[in-house]
């Protein structure tokens, strides 16, 4: 195929570079970020668009759909498509794929590394004992981990990945989601606010959807408690994030592990200050091995896409 010939691809988010590589090599791409002016771009190449990459936390709105007549097909590079339209693609007949699986381990790991950071204070014992504070006295005790109660609001890969790894430490697991699954070993909990009051962890793993906006209100963190620790690495739209920085600035909240924030990459600043929290900046995927797995799955359904093949991952 000439150049000239090759599908038009327009990339909004920065993904693998390895993967911009291999994108450029087989398609006629453009980078969003290249361009200056948003709107001329797309007044511009929207007509000839095909397919359309981006990442988990992108926005696709319908207007965006809108202006490419030609799209086929969105290919995103993550699990999470919250932000994309779906009712329009449906209208439109515009396929859409995602990359499960290849990541799930991946953010049960992080998952389980900020519950170990918040409960054992490793950062906070890090900067300690890098600030040569060790030398004046040991820092406050910790809290344990193992053997705790652990919530797993949304038992999907990575909720149950998740219920896995904690049940090497011996943790006792509920759960809570739209439905009980009785193939699973672990307790369903049908309220979510009587969930957090039996947990010492409540872990969020749920898909974002419009249901599931905020659901983590004031009175599941109430609930969760002076004791209790939340981990987020799902979306932050799911918690009520007002109320999480109040719940902890005011002492009613234990500590929060969170690697994912309502306005990324903006961080609610009050929680900088807060050493019963550690934070990420939604890095839960982000190793070298799973980036990759991502960009090849990415790379694949395209491929299959174009030579007129089942996709592998297809979501619509
Ligand atoms: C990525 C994610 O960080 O999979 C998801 O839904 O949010 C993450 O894996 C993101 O997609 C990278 O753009």
């Amino acid at each position: 195929m000439s150049p000239t010939e090759r599908p038009e691809i327009l990339v909004l988010a920065k993904i693998l570079p390895a993967a911009l590589e291999a994108l450029s090599a087989q398609y006629r791409c453009h980078f969003a970020w290249e361009a200056t002016d948003q709107k001329a771009l797309l007044a511009d190449i929207g007509p000839r668009v095909r397919a359309l990459v981006i990442g988990g936390t992108s926005a696709v709105p319908a207007a965006l759909i809108d202006a490419l007549p030609k799209l086929e097909i969105i290919a995103v590079f993550g699990v999470g498509y919250d932000k994309v339209d779906l009712d329009r693609c449906r209208a439109r007949g515009v396929a859409l794929t995602n990359t499960p699986e290849v990541l799930t381990d991946d953010v049960a790991d992080l998952a389980l590394g900020l519950m170990l950071a918040v409960s054992r204070r490793i950062v906070f014992n890090d900067r300690f004992a890098r600030e040569g504070r060790w030398l004046s006295g040991n820092p406050p005790l910790a809290r344990k981990l193992s053997g705790k109660r652990l919530g797993i609001l949304g038992l999907g890969r990575i909720g149950k990945a998740v219920a896995r790894r904690a049940a090497g430490f011996g943790m006792s697991i509920a759960y809570h989601d739209v439905a009980a699954q009785t193939d699973q070993p672990w307790r369903f909990v049908p309220d979510l606010v009587e969930l957090a009051r039996g947990s010492d962890f409540l872990a969020v793993t749920a898909a974002a959807s419009a249901g599931t906006d905020r659901m983590v209100n004031r009175a599941v963190l109430d609930a969760l408690g002076k004791k209790g620790t939340l981990i987020s690495v799902a979306r932050g739209s799911i918690v009520d994030e007002a109320a999480l920085v109040a719940a902890l600035t005011e002492g009613r909240l234990g500590a929060a592990g969170l690697d994912v924030f309502i306005d990324e990459p903006r961080i609610p600043e009050a929680l900088f200050k807060l050493d019963n929290v550690v934070l990420q900046p939604h890095q839960a995927s982000a190793t070298l091995e799973t980036r990759q797995a991502m960009a090849d799955l990415v790379l694949s359904n395209l491929a299959a896409h174009f030579a007129g093949k089942a996709l592998l991952t297809r979501v619509l």
